[in-house]
């Protein structure tokens, strides 16, 4: 697929099919992320790809992470928490490294992280799946950050939920860049 292309057609499709993905698949997004750019070439971004059982895990952690929030939850909605991670056959949690220099800046280290999700989903489009980048409450939750082996204070940027898609999402217009730009000359 053409690069203007795979950027302008890109969409967040998040109803994907549970069949799982090839590990080459998942190692070609991976490749494909780490060609992001990224300040003193300190490569900050931490991938957990998690597939078959290991989404599970996540899952449980989730949920009681949850309970012990809201003890007064009903358990249909542990459920419900639990079964989160199964929406898509693998996901690709993105964390940042913390910088350990004074001159590398945390927010520089987050951009990589970001960029590099971004370039997650193109290269997940290119290929013909679906993928979803999502945070909520689940990026900041320390039982979370600690089952993935981050450190409570790195930043989780995203999870990229991605599969073969269920079908293909309407076509949506974004809003032009006009009324975000200013021309300076
Ligand atoms: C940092 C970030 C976090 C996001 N988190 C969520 C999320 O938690 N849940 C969700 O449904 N979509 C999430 N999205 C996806 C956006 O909802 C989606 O990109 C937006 O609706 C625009 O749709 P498009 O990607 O098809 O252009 C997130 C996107 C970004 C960049």
């Amino acid at each position: 697929m053409e690069l203007f292309e795979a950027i302008y057609t890109r969409q967040t499709q998040g109803k994907v099919k549970p069949d799982p993905l090839p590990r080459e698949t998942i190692e070609k997004l991976l490749g494909a992320a780490v060609q992001a750019p990224n300040h003193y070439k300190v490569r900050p971004w931490r991938f957990v790809v998690l597939t078959g059982d290991g989404r599970k895990r996540l899952g449980d952690v989730m949920a009681a992470s949850q309970a012990d929030r809201k003890p007064d939850l009903p358990p249909e909605a542990l459920d419900k928490t639990r079964a989160l991670p199964l929406r898509a056959p693998a996901v690709i949690a993105v964390g940042v490294d913390k910088p350990t220099e004074e001159k590398v800046l945390e927010i520089e280290n987050i951009c990589a992280a970001a960029a590099a999700c971004q370039n997650m989903l193109l290269a997940a489009h290119a290929l013909g799946l679906g993928a979803i980048w999502r945070t909520g409450e689940w990026a900041r939750d320390p039982k979370v950050k600690e089952f993935l082996g981050f450190a409570p204070d790195q930043h989780i940027v995203g999870f990229i939920y991605v599969g073969y898609p269920e079908f293909n999402p309407e076509p949506h217009q974004r809003p032009s860049f006009e009324d975000r730009t200013v021309w300076v000359e």
